[in-house]
């Protein structure tokens, strides 16, 4: 037997006890005749000593072990005298009595502690020994736990996981497609799938009214702190059911996760926001509603007084900082090179602050009076000591925009988006449309297959645009961690939105003919939902980053610098595959 216990196992209760462990080398010293060793493996850290006095040829060895060499050791349990309160095992040391290396390694190039000195790219190009690190490993515990949590929770409600193939045709979720060519088929490609989506509904069709699958999904879109090209969902759907139904299964599934891997009791229903709501007072369809400064409107108030910049805005609005009027010149400086920096691209910042005797005193006195200055303050509600910020602008969207980063850098700020409180919302009531510069076109907001809401469905003739779907995200602390919606099962209404989507008959047919055709064959009503499993496993381990949940992630450049992926291939599969390479100049 290689070892009879783990480094994280034994206890003071164990004393006297003769074990074999084996692990990793985390470090070691040597004091005076002692030498002390810090075994680990995946459960933690034993301390090993071997002492010169009983057994000089075994401590010479133990002198000779480099950091991460694997050994295995025999030993007794014994009391330490000098205890560690910080680590499980602090109570108790192992005298070695016989020492096995079984194997050397080379020094490590970043430190395998909490605190590593190497550097993102470094970790990245050797993660194996990134995983090592107990804060990295944790997080995949974190994983795993989660995904035993969402087996139970669905299983105990009837859901059946069925696998769905990797290799597909396209599916429309509105990112490009990773493809792959068929050696089989020249020319022709499969695409991985965006989502199981008109996968999940076929099944709807075959019957089986509670599907869920922990899947793979691909996306070729431009990768940020919470996406990757690689990423997991929680996919589920459901057949006889309303929005009602989906949202009562899926808060269920996610008050079940926050009891089981946060022990967070959350009783009360989620807070639900319509889409248009969401726009309006957060500037955003993922509001972080942990906290307050709720955008207030102020065209009717500002407008009109002689300040151009408002006189000739077509969207005035600002929040409202609780006690921030504290905050010096040179913050409210760096406030609004903040807002103008190109990425969020604000013309300019206006700043008021309630003085301890209600007085209004802004950044454009000369244009306002107090009498004005004071209806502001009391849209807010404001109060002495409270700081107002203002942006404006002449596209409505594009300022809400603006001021939505804005409020989140002023909650950063403030120290209002703490990482321990949670904040679950549903916002609902999506526009089924959005117009898309690009392909100068409708497209669907969430995918062609939503169904819109049934009192909007006479609007699709006449106003598409303002036709809201029976969509519906879950935000948690300003974090998109699951969508879905309730699907169209009427072929009829199916082939109309294809229509208004500019989908010729002929085009919709060859892309979704598969679909259409089986929803001839009596499909029940249906609808569902797909949560990120990554942006929850890095939510509840506090992550900024979802890269930090993945065991092997891909970079922003969407590479893998381990294993050196994407790379070109040899000739010879080039051939087999029909393809030629020609890479166009940039
Ligand atoms: P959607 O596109 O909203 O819906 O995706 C569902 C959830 O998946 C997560 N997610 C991602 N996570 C990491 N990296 C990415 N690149 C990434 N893209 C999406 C988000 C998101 O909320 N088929 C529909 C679901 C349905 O209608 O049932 C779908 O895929 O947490």
């Amino acid at each position: 037997m290689f070892r009879n216990h783990t480094c994280g196992e034994l206890r003071l209760s164990d004393a006297g006890k003769k074990v074999t462990l084996a692990g990793w080398v985390q470090r070691s010293r040597k004091m005076g005749g002692m030498t002390f060793v810090d075994l680990r493996d995946r459960y933690g850290i034993t301390q090993l000593v071997f002492n010169e006095e009983i057994n000089k040829e075994l401590c010479e060895r133990a002198n000779k072990l480099g950091r991460e060499f694997v050994i295995q050791v025999v030993g007794e349990v014994s009391e330490r005298s000098n205890k560690n309160k910080n680590i499980p095992t602090g109570d108790i040391e192992i005298i070695v009595s016989d020492l096995n290396l079984l194997n050397s390694a080379l020094t490590p190039p970043f430190t395998i502690e909490e605190n590593s000195d190497g550097g993102d790219d470094l970790r990245m190009k050797y993660r194996y020994l990134d995983l090592r690190r107990e804060c990295v490993r944790k997080n995949l515990e974190l994983r795993h736990r989660m995904t035993m949590e969402v087996r139970r929770y669905l299983d105990q409600k009837g859901f059946l996981e069925v696998e769905t193939p990797m290799l597909i045709g396209s599916t429309p979720e509105g990112a490009r497609d990773f493809v792959v060519p068929s050696r089989m088929n020249p020319g022709q490609f499969y695409a991985l799938p965006q989502s199981p989506q008109t996968l999940k509904q076929l099944l709807m069709v075959s019957g089986f009214d509670r599907y869920f699958q922990i899947v793979k999904c691909f996306r070729d879109e431009d990768l940020r702190a919470d996406r990757q090209p690689e990423f997991t969902q929680i996919d589920c759907e459901m057949s006889f059911v309303e929005q009602e139904d989906i949202i009562e299964t899926f808060e269920g599934m996610a008050k079940h996760l926050f009891k089981e891997l946060r022990g967070v009791e959350l009783n009360e229903p989620f807070q639900r926001m319509s889409w248009s709501d969401a726009m309006k007072y957060y500037g955003s369809d993922k509001p972080d509603t942990r906290f307050g400064m709720k955008f207030v409107e102020l065209m009717d108030i500002m407008k009109g007084h002689g300040f151009s910049v408002f006189d000739n805005a077509k969207y005035i609005g600002g929040i409202c900082a609780d006690g921030a009027a504290t905050y010096t010149r040179k913050q409210l400086d760096q406030l609004t090179d903040f807002v103008k920096r190109p990425q969020i691209g604000a013309q300019g910042m206006v700043y008021a602050r309630v003085e301890a005797d209600g007085n209004v005193k802004s950044s454009v006195d000369k244009f306002y009076t107090q009498e004005v200055l004071q209806k502001m303050k009391e849209a807010f509600g404001a109060k002495p000591g409270d700081l107002i910020l203002i942006l404006s602008g002449d596209d409505t969207m594009k300022c809400r925009k603006q001021l939505c980063e804005l409020r989140l850098e002023m909650g950063r700020q403030l120290g209002l988006r703490d990482k321990n409180k949670f904040s679950c919302l549903w916002v609902v009531d999506f526009p089924m449309f959005e117009w898309s510069e690009e392909e100068g076109r409708l497209m669907a907001m969430h995918h062609p297959f939503t169904h819109p809401k049934d009192e909007d469905i006479a609007l699709l003739d006449t106003d598409p645009a303002a036709v809201r779907a029976d969509a519906y995200d879950m935000v948690v602390n300003g974090v998109e961690v699951g969508g879905g919606s309730i699907r169209i099962h009427d072929p009829k209404l199916q082939a109309k939105m294809f229509e208004i989507l500019g989908f010729t008959a002929e085009k919709a047919e060859e892309q979704f003919g598969f679909l259409m055709n089986a929803f001839k064959y009596g499909a029940p009503p249906h609808g569902g939902l797909a949560y990120g499993l990554d942006r929850w496993v890095s939510l509840f381990a506090g992550l900024d980053s979802i890269r930090d949940c993945i065991a092997f992630p891909k970079n922003n450049s969407g590479r893998d610098v381990m294993l050196d992926a994407p790379a070109a291939i040899e000739q010879k599969q080039l051939d087999e595959l029909n393809l030629i390479v020609d890479i166009k100049e940039q």
